[in-house]
């Protein structure tokens, strides 16, 4: 099996299988009917698996027809239908002109393709143009006979990345309108048993504001677990992500099947666990608050799944996403590029600013090495407190003297770019937005709808609304030089009525908001190219990998305290590439904890990230200046291998309590940037055993300390002190590396390893 015939199809047996380089998925045809779902998990080799059938249905024929219902329910199928005898989660229900819900779907075909098809409204994997051969793509089709409803399931198969990209399309070609009242995305079912007793647990990462990412992994109970958003977006509470874990789970051991929706609205990732013992997962849009009137001939995209597996730890699953995202889902002039190291002025001066107070931050930040400022909310309308002029996307020349013109050229003249914020899918009730247009937000006629931050949302699913926001922002986006922009996004969406849909068609409001949301972002890209655009929603609220497609980075989290960043960004890590954690260094003590971490360490953690600053900068010291001009020295040196290196975590502060470990390979191994971050001091306990992950075995390497962290106060380092060791990747690996502990909390150290040439 090479990534040329990574699908094969045998037609006699009915056997639809594909590969990457370390997986394999089969699917079978059951019954003569219905699409089955064989296999999924560690590559094995290319025999026979018509067995597999026989054994997730063992009944003869004769028995089927009679106890047809115990057939659905026992059998393992790729894509469930509703009503039909499966008591476990349906993927699809579909009401059709009788008032029947009844959805049942038989094989009809397949195509092979040697592409990746782009889905029309929505995010996509794409096949890279270096090499188009890494992907090709299986589609499958069944039918309803009844009503007509055609189901496309299309399958991509990523080759070097061991993922599997789904997606549904679904098609009306009956005579009457149909109503889809759940179109899941993905559907696998388990046979959890085989793994001798070794129960599969369910991981995923919960959270709230400025508290993101963080894991959990949990026993699976019997019945139907997971986790979900109903809010109309995705969600600080539950990333749209769901993996299945070996109870021997570590970074380098154990098996770990992750799934991951591109998609930023309601979602549902689910896991039933049977009394057979089976496990049906199930991934896609959230089936409360979803309907969608298909008239005959029209077509439904259910959002793309993406999913891997891995036999090798959490920490392969985490590379196959890392390499799938940055190559295959994010786009743009910033793609492979090193983005401007930014100073953001929300934390400096939240609303209270004006020309002269940027010009003063930009100035001194240019001192130090910082290349963009940022201009955060309230520089429009008359907005000095969040209670007013979100929508009026006008300068407030009382604050900025000169316009965004004047702001723009001097920042030009100094050599600094320019960056700006917007909350664009927002409207103040005190707004001109508002009271020229109130039927824009989203509220139930004739009742008062609920504020949050003491404002509505706006109905971005109508599209005289997206006109209205893309013009405003374009008018901005043109005034001046501006390379940046900050797209957020701060509440909930409730009170769900629009009053371009008709009132039939109410259950539709959500996802079209959602395609609404990704139709400015994509008409904004278009109209400016070289915008670097920053997704963010109260911090992480709406870190998904659908705002990826978008935006080549989204701001982590509201919480910049570096000791609360070491969680949030080993959760984040685990899921999403470095290259797109918003990570930036701010002030002590800390806004949001009051905690005081040291400015070294603050680097150190945001160098893991897209790099930036938040604080006034005309505030520091001298001797701060100079560190943040180390920092930016060392984020040119360095954010090359971090943004397109191989990410291994080999100690978890969050497991250990006291330390953290991560590095960052280049590809051809010969370089790693090691950050060991001693976070909480312990009483004897002079050293720190690390095993180093990933280099390669047979080369060596010269270990040496790149910054000027000492063990004690007293203590100096030196050009001799900075030379660790030399040994080769073997040696590092397994006798591995000793760290001296340091005094004090909060300490950080980096090492570069270098491969020295035998
Ligand atoms: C949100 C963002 C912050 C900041 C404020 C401005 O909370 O997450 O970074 O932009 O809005 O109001």
């Amino acid at each position: 099996m090479t990534k040329q015939n990574s699908i094969r199809v045998d037609e006699q047996q009915g056997i639809l299988r594909l590969d990457t380089a370390n997986t394999t998925y089969v699917m079978g045809i059951s019954n003569g009917l219905y699409l089955g779902h064989l296999y999924y998990g560690a590559k094995i080799p290319a025999d026979d698996l018509s067995y597999r059938t026989a054994l997730t249905t063992p009944m003869s024929p004769e028995n089927i027809k009679k106890d047809f219902c115990v057939y659905m329910d026992s059998t393992d199928f790729e894509y469930p239908g509703w009503g039909i005898g499966d008591s476990r989660e349906g993927a699809i229900k579909v009401r059709d002109a009788l008032g029947s819900t009844r959805t049942n779907l038989i094989y009809k075909g397949y195509r092979i393709s040697s592409s990746k098809a782009l889905i029309p409204g929505l995010p996509a994997t794409f096949a890279s143009e270096s090499d188009p051969e890494d992907v090709s793509t299986l589609e499958v089709d069944l039918q309803d006979p009844d009503t007509g409803l055609l189901v496309t399931l299309f399958y991509s198969a990523f080759w070097a990345e061991d993922i599997i990209a789904r997606h549904v399309e679904v098609r009306n070609e009956g005579k009457n309108e149909l109503v889809l009242e759940r179109v899941l995305s993905a559907s696998v079912d388990m046979r959890e048993t085989d793994r001798q007793g070794k129960d599969l647990r369910l991981m995923t990462f919960y959270g709230i504001w400025a508290r993101e990412f963080t894991k959990e992994i949990r026993e699976i109970g019997h019945g139907r677990t997971g986790v979900s958003s109903i809010i109309g977006k995705t969600n600080n509470r539950a990333q749209p992500f769901l993996g299945l874990v070996s109870q021997d789970i570590t970074q380098v051991s154990g098996e770990v099947y992750g799934l991951n929706f591109l998609y930023s609205g309601n979602f549902a990732s689910m896991v039933e666990k049977n009394p057979n013992g089976g496990l049906r997962v199930s991934v896609g849009i959230h089936p409360e608050e979803f309907s969608w009137h298909l008239a005959p001939g029209e077509v439904f995209y259910a959002p793309e799944v993406v999913m891997t597996y891995s036999c090798c730890g959490l920490g392969k699953m985490s590379r196959n996403f890392h390499d799938l995202y940055r190559k295959h889902l994010i786009r743009g002039s910033y793609k492979d590029r090193k983005r401007p190291i930014l100073i953001n002025n929300w934390e400096a001066t939240y609303f209270d600013f004006d020309t002269e107070k940027l010009l003063a931050i930009a100035k001194k930040a240019k001192e130090c090495g910082i290349e963009m400022l940022v201009m955060d909310d309230g520089w429009f309308g008359k907005r000095n407190d969040p209670d007013s002029s979100l929508g009026d996307w006008w300068v407030n020349e009382e604050k900025l003297t000169g316009g965004l013109a004047r702001l723009g050229r001097e920042l030009e003249d100094m050599g600094m770019k320019f960056g700006i914020w917007f909350e664009p899918e927002m409207v103040s009730p005190d707004s001109e937005l508002y009271r020229t247009h109130p039927d824009w937000a989203i509220a139930v006629p004739g009742r008062e709808p609920s504020r949050s931050r003491n404002q509505l949302v706006l109905d971005v699913s109508r599209e005289e609304v997206r006109d209205h926001i893309f013009n405003s922002m374009y008018k901005v986006l043109t005034s001046t030089k501006i390379s940046y922009v900050k797209w957020d996004m701060n509440r909930h969406l409730t009170d769900l009525y629009s009053a371009g849909l008709p009132d039939c068609r109410q259950g539709e409001l959500l996802h079209r908001f959602v395609l609404g949301v990704y139709d400015l972002q994509q008409r904004l890209l278009t109209a400016f190219p070289d915008l670097l655009l920053e997704n963010c929603s109260s911090g992480g609220a709406r870190f998904d990998p659908g705002m990826l497609y978008f935006s080549p980075q989204i701001w982590t989290s509201d919480d910049t305290d570096a000791y609360e960043r070491i969680r949030i960004q080993e959760g984040a890590q685990m899921l999403y590439p470095l290259s797109c954690l918003g990570a930036h260094v701010s002030v002590c003590p800390n806004h949001v904890t009051g905690r005081v971490v040291p400015f070294k360490t603050r680097g150190h953690i945001a160098l893991s990230g897209t790099f930036g600053y938040e604080l006034d900068i005309t505030k520091l010291s001298e001797e701060e200046h100079e560190m943040i001009r180390q920092q930016t020295a060392m984020y040119h040196k360095y954010n090359d291998l971090i943004r397109t290196g191989d990410f291994y975590r080999m100690a978890s502060f969050r497991e250990n309590g006291f330390f953290d470990c991560y590095g960052v390979v280049s590809k051809d191994k010969s370089e790693m940037l090691l950050t060991f971050i001693h976070v909480m001091n312990q009483p004897c306990m002079p050293t720190r055993w690390i095993s180093i992950q990933g280099l390669d075995p047979d080369k060596l390497y010269a270990v040496e300390q790149v910054d000027d962290s000492t063990i004690g106060p007293s203590e100096q380092v030196t050009d001799a002190t900075r030379k660790v060791c030399q040994a080769h990747g073997a040696t590092l690996a397994h006798a591995g590396l000793i760290v001296p502990c340091r005094y004090g909390d909060f300490q950080s150290v980096l090492y570069r390893i270098s491969e020295v040439k035998e």
